[in-house]
């Protein structure tokens, strides 16, 4: 094992838990130091920040580096193409800062594309093949964080990818077994492109095997040397758009030429004695967590205890209302008025949570957006770089499905996202996380699809505290919500904070999944008494992956969540 990093032994965790009874309680991988830790998902990407800190580099230089490493050595979730969230801290005058780098549809793309001719939502165009892809973003917004607040050039950040991409890395364990599973081979085998990069002969790459990605290595290093127009102009945008095209797609030069990441206010809010910054639209996940903050507030969850009946009936209320105004009123807040002050309003939030009762659960069917009122895919990726002065850093970034829409043109090494699903076809058309919309969040061009990733940053005594996020779609908010809760409301220590079996209500279908690990029998049958419809969650609930500063101790701690097998770095 490399110095430094914690590898978590997870033999047999995969995405899809198995239907059995509970599973033994996987290990954490934790470990604090007196500099800086980074928690990330893959253990190369996750070193590469820390010698990025150690060579005098920034929290941002760190970030943008991983950001770089993760697209190379995480394929499944890592990229180049695909988009994220940014949210940063810095300590010497505590602003904050968030940079919006999510994909747009193309300028040709609108609501009539995804219908079939009978007017029927077609989500098979808009979750697979080459009308699924939203314009890339993730160049964009790491070279505009390295831009306004690195402190190493760009070309130092981009070394590390463009080495591992050059030179290859052996496929892990955890690697090779996504790549060999079904659904995921099946999508990268059906493009040429993809297929010759993570296979051979037509088989997935076994663990061993050397990946390398020589063309991904190449626009790296450009990216390094003259930053995003390598990527958004020129040949490499030709050969990407034009490759595109030729398999059905509609993303042209112009659309990359016209991408920009987008800086905007992080939201705020207080809960108790934190205070909570977090993602502004188009991320819905932010506005969520606020709103379920504000209505959880005065519930005091504390009395009856952690993950008992009554707190995960409480928490499930608010998740509920929760999504609800979140198919009503979200969307990319370029194109219409979200009502984040409202919805956001802890006084909104009194009014939403009037008719909750201890005793009963509220039907779905009776609960509307609330002004006059999401399944999991298989992979986002989350990661926390703090230091110990506190500057801090949360990134959540994804290619929307595992390996996105696995379209990968020949020549340019990058992995394309299926991020098009990600938009509501309306309100009879569930998409992948079974999230539905309205108007809000209907395609148009150049839009922005509305996002659950909800990278976080709690404040504590006005100093950076946790550092937090979770790849899970629609279930990112309800993962980070309660790792905050533990943490707060019931003081858990961050690892158990992290470990603690977790719930997820999305409003529709009006279901509450219970992780099959941990919740007691008794506990459950309590919440179906309350008219609660359960359901054992086949998926893990999120994967977060925390940061903490023990300001008295001068040290950073880091947990990788153990359900996905994520890692701690630290200096
Ligand atoms: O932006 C979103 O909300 C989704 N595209 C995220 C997908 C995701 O988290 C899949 N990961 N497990």
């Amino acid at each position: 094992m490399r110095s430094g990093v914690v590898a978590v032994v997870l033999a047999a965790v995969t995405l899809l838990v198995p239907s059995s009874a509970p599973q033994a309680r996987p290990a954490s991988a934790a470990a604090s130091g007196s500099r800086a830790v980074v928690v990330a998902s893959e253990p190369l990407a996750a070193e590469v920040g820390i010698d990025i800190l150690r060579s005098g580099g920034n929290v941002i230089d760190a970030a943008v580096a991983v950001g770089f490493a993760l697209a190379v050595t995480y394929p499944r979730a890592g990229n180049l193409g695909g988009g994220g969230f940014l949210l940063y801290r810095r300590a010497s005058d505590g602003a904050s800062f968030f940079i919006d780098f999510r994909e747009r549809a193309p300028r040709s793309a609108n609501a009539a594309l995804f219908r079939t001719k009978d007017g029927k939502p077609d989500l098979e165009k808009i979750q697979s093949g080459p009308l699924s892809v939203g314009v890339p973003g993730s160049p964009a917004g790491l070279c505009l964080a390295a831009k306004r607040f690195g402190s190493l050039p760009l070309e130092k950040l981009a070394a590390p990818a463009v080495r591992l991409a050059r030179k290859g890395f052996p496929v892990s364990e955890t690697l090779a077994e996504s790549l060999a599973r079904a659904w995921e081979w099946d999508t990268l085998n059906k493009d040429e492109g993809a297929s010759n990069t993570f296979g051979r002969d037509g088989r997935p790459l076994q663990e061993g095997d050397l990946l390398r990605q020589p063309d991904l290595a190449d626009i790296l290093e450009s990216i390094g040397r003259k930053g995003p127009d390598a990527f958004y102009k020129g040949d490499f945008a030709a050969r990407l758009a034009g490759g595109l095209k030729k398999l059905g797609g509609i993303m042209d030069e112009r659309d990359l030429a016209e991408y920009a990441a987008a800086e905007r206010t992080p939201l705020k809010g207080k809960f108790r004695d934190v205070e909570i910054v977090t993602s502004p639209p188009p991320s819905a996940g932010g506005v969520m967590l606020l709103m379920m903050l504000n209505m959880l507030e005065s519930a005091q969850l504390e009395q009856y205890g952690h993950n008992s009946s009554e707190s995960i009936h409480l928490m499930a209320e608010a998740m509920r209302r929760a999504f609800a105004d979140r198919s009503e009123y979200l969307g990319d807040p370029d194109f219409s008025e979200v009502p984040v002050q409202r919805l956001t309003d802890p006084a909104y939030a009194h009014e939403r949570w009037a008719d909750v009762s201890l005793e009963r659960a509220t039907p779905s069917s009776q609960i509307g957006p609330g002004i006059a009122a999401l399944a999991e895919g298989p992979h986002t990726t989350h990661y926390s770089i703090m230091d110990a002065e506190g500057n801090a850093v949360s990134v959540t970034t994804t290619l929307n499905w595992g390996y996105g829409s696995g379209i990968l043109i020949p020549g340019t090494g990058v992995l394309l996202n299926n991020e098009m699903d990600d938009f509501s076809l309306g309100p009879e058309a569930p998409n992948l996380y079974g999230l539905i919309g309205r108007e809000a969040n209907e395609v148009e061009p150049a839009k922005r699809m509305l996002s659950s990733m909800t990278p976080t940053l709690v404040l504590r005594d006005g100093k950076a505290w946790l550092v937090l996020g979770s790849p899970g779609g629609s279930r990112i908010p309800n993962a980070v919500l309660q790792v905050l809760l533990n943490r707060t409301v019931f003081d858990l220590p961050l690892r158990e904070a992290v470990e603690a079996p977790r719930v997820h209500h999305q409003w529709k279908p009006d279901r509450l999944d219970l992780e099959k690990r941990g919740i007691p029998a008794d506990v459950a049958r309590n919440l179906e008494k309350r008219g609660h419809t359960l359901r054992p969650s086949p998926w893990w609930i999120g994967e977060v992956n925390v940061a903490e500063l023990d300001a008295g101790m001068g040290r950073v701690l880091g947990v990788a969540d153990p359900r996905r097998g994520g890692v701690v770095a630290v200096w």
